[in-house]
């Protein structure tokens, strides 16, 4: 009989990123579960930190206590050289609590009106990080390195993707890409290969 896998709660109402998750950690030996799957509401964990390895662990540490499981979160975000690493930790609400993409990335270009193309380097961050049920924590962690666009293109992915051209991507804002082609060089996709590697040499 094939062992029980672990099962690994979520830190997220975000249906895109679970799915990302699962495909990433698919042979992991972990199984991946919602708030949802598990007859709750996502909880509402305030992103209290200043980088984004202090968010990841409030959010997984919040879920690990609540589902007395072990949990998984990731903290991602934008840092953009010419606003001293801005919008960071704040890329969610840039433009305000509340705010959607469309605010925040016209908000971005506003920021960066007038700076030329030599101004305009930038990249995507994003913390993972798995707490078993003790609290035992491992780390991981990608980035993808890139440029603001001057003006939007494309309608894939969410947030800052329309005005994101990543340096290994010819050109193309990462709203022009698919979905495995985001996930191939993507920060999150980077740091849940790290942590897929770290999982695989435990066993
Ligand atoms: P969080 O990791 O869900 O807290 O995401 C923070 C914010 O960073 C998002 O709301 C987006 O504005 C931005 N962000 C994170 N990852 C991406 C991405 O892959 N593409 C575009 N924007 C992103």
């Amino acid at each position: 009989m094939a062992a029980e896998k672990r099962r690994v709660v979520v830190a997220t109402g975000n249906a895109g990123k679970l799915v990302e998750i699962r495909a990433a950690l698919a042979d992991s030996g972990l199984e991946f579960v919602t708030a949802a799957d598990l007859g709750a509401e996502p909880l509402d964990v305030a992103e209290t930190g200043e980088q984004f390895t202090d968010n990841a662990y409030l959010k997984a540490d919040a879920y690990r206590k609540a589902f007395g499981m072990a949990a998984l979160a990731d903290d991602s975000g934008l840092v953009v050289d010419a606003l001293g690493g801005r919008p960071g930790v704040r890329s969610s609400r840039f433009a305000g609590e509340n705010a959607s993409d469309l605010d925040n990335t016209r908000k971005l270009l506003e920021e960066l009106d007038g700076f030329g193309a030599e101004m305009r380097a930038a990249r995507f961050q994003c913390v993972v990080v798995l707490l078993d049920e003790k609290g035992a924590a491992t780390w991981a962690c990608g980035t993808c390195e890139g440029q603001i666009a001057f003006a939007p293109r494309g309608s894939g992915g969410f947030g800052y993707d329309p005005v994101f051209l990543p340096d290994e991507s010819a050109g193309y804002t990462m709203a022009e890409l698919s979905i495995a082609e985001k996930n191939a060089i993507s920060h999150r996709g980077k740091a849940l290969a790290d942590l897929r590697e770290q999982l695989l040499a435990e066993d």
